[in-house]
């Protein structure tokens, strides 16, 4: 048995052994820097185009980052690693509802990773069930099961409702179905990949999740015959499609799906972990209808985005329905995950971020709706999740016009080719929407 000094000795020599040729092998004759993304660099700090081409040789190809090296946030402002600064109309796919970096998550996450972080859930802690009561309160359902990513969560509801369909419903064993609608997004597992009907999303991944099936997306009659089917355990649905490039449905189809799904015995599950927390002007978009899903998943934002905090909300009805040992994860509901979600959520409330999005997404949405229809055709949107439509030609497409963008000082990311999808922070006020809103002009009368 090494005694405590010999250890300690022999990491510190292991270490001072491997980190000079971990220097040497990336960046050889390069002078040490002073930034954090430079700290593998020897002799000089690491510029963008160093960036990208490390990525590429050593991480995996399944991204097409737009080119920009970034190494700093702070509220709706993003700086590259040679110091420029960008507006950020992304927020990371609407984690950074609150902002980078905001002062109050950080420092719920400093102060409790330096206590406690981790127990897993074979021991109780004394963070998670004050989370658990402040999400449910706050959202009004009698319990929360909490994960980590947005796609673990809508494998969590996806369980729950099978259970429910074999427990409460009755439907016979395996036999239960899940409906979804075409275009939709819930993330890259096979569960999710298995109800998509985007191709780069499925394709070569086969076989295929059973008991999946899908319907057009803001259809209503399609909706009542799937749900006909007895063997329906549920209809998961995004009440506005992000990923698939902001697709806003009828006024009153939520009601409606509310109706239906109460009318045939089937849960309604809606996927709220872009569209939920404030991001679409209302603390979730259901509310904009003022309608009740039966389970509701929330990711993203609900940590601000420093953390993977997901969960999954409904009634005891459902969520007892899941017993000890039959659903569950190491990190989910950690101590440090409980703090930040209860941070993140108090920053949405105390700085009215629902209200804000609302007012600064009409200001958004009518300045656009002025640049010509030739370029760009359609502005759709709710509160801060908004897309413009680019027609493409020869000249220019929704990449060319995110890469002029950037070289304007605004960073956003085409989807689909043609779709460019603007969703700031929402604690942008209206003098900096009102310079953004410039600069996306700007760009787009340069073509
Ligand atoms: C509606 C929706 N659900 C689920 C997910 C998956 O979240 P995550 O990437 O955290 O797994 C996403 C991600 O974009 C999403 O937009």
């Amino acid at each position: 048995v090494l005694s405590k000094e010999r250890m300690i000795l022999q990491l510190s020599r292991s270490l001072s052994r491997t980190a000079p040729v971990l220097r040497r092998s990336v960046h050889s004759g390069t002078r040490p820097a002073s930034t954090a993304a430079s700290k593998l660099s020897a002799d000089r700090p690491l510029n963008s185009e160093d960036i990208y081409a490390r990525e590429d040789k050593y991480g995996a190809h399944n991204y097409h980052p737009l080119p920009v090296a970034l190494e700093r946030g702070e509220g709706i402002y993003l700086w590259d690693v040679e110091g420029n600064r960008y507006y950020d109309f992304l927020s990371a796919y609407s984690a950074v509802n609150q902002g980078h970096c905001h002062p109050k998550i950080i420092a719920a996450l400093t102060a409790q990773a330096s206590r406690l972080t981790l127990t897993s859930r074979a021991f109780y802690n004394d963070v998670l069930g004050a989370y658990e009561e402040y999400i449910t309160k706050m959202f009004g359902y009698d319990k929360v099961l909490p994960m980590n990513t947005g796609v673990e969560g809508g494998e969590t509801a996806c369980k729950l409702a099978r259970k429910w369909a074999y427990n409460v419903k009755g439907v016979p064993k395996n036999k239960a179905k899940i409906i979804f609608a075409d275009g939709n997004f819930w993330g890259r597992t096979m569960a999710a990949i298995s109800s998509s009907t985007d191709p780069s999303s499925y394709d070569g991944f086969g076989p295929f999740m059973p008991g999946f099936e899908l319907i057009p997306y803001n259809d209503i009659p399609a909706l009542e015959k799937a749900l006909q089917d007895p063997n329906v355990a549920a209809f998961m649905v995004e009440p506005i499609q992000g990923e698939a490039g902001v697709v806003v449905p009828d006024q009153g189809y939520l009601t409606k799906v509310r109706e239906l799904c109460t009318k045939y015995n089937v849960l309604w599950i809606a996927d709220e972990v872009q569209t939920g927390l404030a991001r679409t002007g209302r603390r979730l978009a259901v509310d904009h209808e003022e309608v009740r899903p039966d389970v509701v998943i929330l990711g993203k934002a609900l940590s601000g985005g420093v953390y993977p905090v997901s969960a999954v909300l409904c009634d005891d009805e459902v969520m007892l329905t899941i017993k000890p040992g039959e659903h569950g994860s190491t990190y989910g509901g950690n101590p440090v995950a409980c703090q930040v979600a209860m941070a993140a959520l108090e920053v949405l409330e105390e700085e009215k971020l629902a209200e804000n999005a609302q007012r600064m997404g009409e200001l958004l949405r009518s300045e656009l709706n002025k640049l010509p229809k030739d370029i760009v055709t359609t502005v759709r949107g709710k509160g801060l999740l908004n897309a413009v439509v680019i027609k493409e030609t020869k000249d220019y497409d929704a990449w060319k016009v995110c890469l002029r963008l950037r070289d304007n000082g605004l960073l956003a990311k085409p989807t689909h080719g043609d779709i460019i999808r603007l969703a700031p922070p929402l604690i942008i006020k209206e003098d900096e929407l009102r310079e953004c809103i410039d600069i996306v002009q700007r760009t787009i009368m340069s073509f």
